[in-house]
């Protein structure tokens, strides 16, 4: 458990798409006051969720028990009881390779059907299945998966509101087992907390590996589709605050502008006081998809002109695909501005990594 744990309170939540959008993606502010907590633009806020109560009741029932037993911690050792131990403290969803060693019932004829099993059920099903009442409760205990907890990137300057912190936050949905399932922390945070209510576990997570430059005249290439604009509205509010700051450019991403524009009076406001560049590609608003990286590559020139000037360039959000994509993008804008061969242009583009002029916060 992390040192300086504190427990906030939700201040406001608020959806910000159109009700209509495919999508939901949430601002929220969360209360510091007494946590002397102190972030910059760039750290992300680390959040314990909590498991849904109905959930942990239907375990409860499948294991015989009714909750108020008293468990040791496993790690910690710290007396609690069976119900808050379920409901904070371990993932009710994965299933570990020592838990299933405790039912010797259960027979695979190889790992990949052991691993396949895990995959395909969650606790409440393999205790359905079978009874776990004969295993000792502490042996079980010792062998759930922990809960772990879930980052957020800080979406607010604290030199604007010392005590609280701003997150953007998207919720989505998988399947396991055939069963649809929300994902634990987004569903907690953006539907489940109570305002004002719900105490809420999180401890800062600084990342010296994001942050804006010493150096406050520096211009800023921002790239961050989705819930990667988070840091950038972070970045703005504190930038705004400097007397003679660089020049900003953010290219940001969505499905639609009319339904999925994060922060959008924010982002126009500093356009029209001709402090921000903006440059939107809204990938469904027509037949092919526009994606951040194509916007890019229009403007290649005036890119490679800002990267001659010094501007730091800034990529956050999917890891998967959007963050290589766009690096990718980055050196076909060496090779056809800076006019390289393509090994040059990729050695180019590492050295701006190596140098901290490209910096990456991707998940
Ligand atoms: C440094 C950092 C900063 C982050 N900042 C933000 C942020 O500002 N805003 C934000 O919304 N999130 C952010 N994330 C992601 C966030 O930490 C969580 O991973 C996310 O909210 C999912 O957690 P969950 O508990 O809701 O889902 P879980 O219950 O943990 O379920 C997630 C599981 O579902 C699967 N899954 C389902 N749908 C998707 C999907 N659409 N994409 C990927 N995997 C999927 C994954 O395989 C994963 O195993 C950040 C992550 C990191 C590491
Ligand atoms: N680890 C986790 O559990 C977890 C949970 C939630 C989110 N995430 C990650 O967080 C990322 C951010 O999620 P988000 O919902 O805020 O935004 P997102 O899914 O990244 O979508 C934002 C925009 O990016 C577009 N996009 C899709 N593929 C792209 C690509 N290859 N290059 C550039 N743009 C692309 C999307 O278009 P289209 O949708 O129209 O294609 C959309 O317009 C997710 O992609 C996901 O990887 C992780």
């Amino acid at each position: 458990m992390p040192r300086s744990l504190f427990f906030s309170k939700l201040l406001e939540r608020e959806r910000l798409n159109h009700p209509d959008s495919s999508k939901s993606t949430y601002h929220l502010k969360l209360d510091l006051t007494g946590s002397n907590i102190t972030y910059e633009p760039g750290d992300a806020i680390a959040i314990f969720p909590s498991n849904p109560l109905p959930f942990v009741e239907k375990i409860l029932n499948a294991m015989k028990r009714r909750g108020e037993e008293k468990i040791k911690h496993p790690r910690t050792l710290v007396p609690l009881s069976l119900k808050e131990f379920l409901i904070d403290h371990c993932n009710l969803i994965r299933i570990t390779a020592p838990l299933l060693s405790l039912f010797p019932k259960l027979l695979f004829s190889d790992e990949k059907e052991r691993q396949a099993f895990a995959q395909s059920h969650d606790l409440l099903t393999l205790f359905e299945r079978c009874s776990p009442s004969k295993i000792d409760l502490q042996t079980l205990l010792s062998k759930l998966s922990p809960m772990l907890a879930r980052f957020y990137s800080v979406a607010s300057s604290q030199k604007k509101d010392l005590t609280s912190v701003d997150l953007l936050i998207v919720t989505f949905q998988s399947e396991q087992g055939g069963e649809i399932r929300q994902g634990l922390a987004s569903d907690f945070l953006c539907h489940r907390a109570k305002q004002n209510k719900t105490p809420i576990r999180l401890y800062h997570h600084p990342n010296p590996r994001f942050k804006l430059p010493q150096k406050k005249e520096l211009p800023l290439i921002m790239i961050g589709p989705g819930t990667g604009v988070a840091p950038y509205r972070a970045f703005l509010q504190e930038r705004t605050l400097q007397k003679d700051s660089g020049k900003h450019w953010l290219f940001f991403g969505e499905r639609s502008r009319s339904h999925d524009f994060y922060y959008r009076s924010f982002f126009e406001e500093l356009e029209s006081q001709n402090r921000l560049r903006l440059d939107c590609a809204f990938s469904r608003d027509q037949e092919e998809k526009t994606y951040v990286q194509h916007l890019m590559l229009k403007k290649g020139g005036e890119i490679w002109q800002w990267i001659q000037e010094g501007a730091i360039v800034y990529i956050c959000g999917d890891a998967h695909r959007m963050a290589k994509e766009v690096t990718k993008t980055l050196s076909l804008i060496a090779m056809r501005q800076g006019t390289m061969p393509k090994a040059e242009a990729d050695a180019y583009i590492s050295q701006m990594r190596k140098e901290k002029r490209l910096l990456l916060d991707v998940y």
